[in-house]
């Protein structure tokens, strides 16, 4: 059901999040990253993330479900941004990173630990995880969007339990003008050797 609502608002969620300020978490993620190291993109949207990581020297595959984000975030980045599902997922090793970010929040609870097993199992020994939810603990339907909401101690046994060790986890405010008051769980987590 997201998915029909990203197609349908795309442009003006491009416009929304292109300029979101989110250096500071990508900071933290590349920290952890390999130089030059291969990343995904997983729900890459804008493709922001994508593009910021490509300036910063990393070689960068992203993916997302809306055809419309494809198509804005390809124009964006110049970058092949591939046009499927976290439920398509099945790369295996491939990965020094993979970013998550504000993505896997519209995959439903009962899923959520097969895509985030499935985007562990795309990582390299060794390679590091970042994802970022909405902080709570409903799954909501918000005008054509399925929301599932999590706590830092839910993110934190879905990474362990994906075979991650997590690196750190924090609360951060949304980086969007006026949107301050909403909070989103941080994590970034490791694949073991
Ligand atoms: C809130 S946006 C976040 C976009 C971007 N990562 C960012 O941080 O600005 C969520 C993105 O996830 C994508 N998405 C939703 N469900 C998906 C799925 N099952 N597989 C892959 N992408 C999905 C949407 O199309 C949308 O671009």
């Amino acid at each position: 059901m997201s998915v029909r609502f990203y197609d349908e608002n795309a442009e003006a969620f491009f416009a929304g999040t292109v300029n979101a300020d989110m250096s500071g978490a990508r900071s933290r993620f590349l920290a952890n990253v390999a130089l030059k190291g291969h990343i995904l993109d997983a729900g890459c949207g804008s493709g922001r993330d994508a593009l910021a990581f490509t300036n910063s020297g990393f070689r960068v595959t992203a993916f997302d479900a809306s055809a419309e984000m494809v198509r804005l975030a390809a124009d964006h980045t110049h970058l092949p941004i591939l046009h499927m599902t976290f439920e398509e997922v099945a790369w295996d090793g491939e990965f020094d990173g993979v970013w998550a970010s504000a993505s896997l929040l519209h995959v439903p609870r009962a899923n959520l630990a097969r895509a985030i097993a499935a985007l562990a199992k795309a990582l390299r020994p060794g390679g590091t995880f970042y994802v970022s939810m909405k902080q709570g603990d409903e799954e909501r339907s918000v005008e054509g969007r399925l929301f599932t909401d999590v706590s830092e101690e839910e993110m934190s046994q879905l990474l362990q339990a994906a075979g991650l060790a997590i690196v750190e986890l924090w609360i951060s405010a949304d980086v969007r003008p006026g949107r301050g008051d909403e909070h989103w769980v941080n994590g970034i987590a490791q694949k073991r050797a």
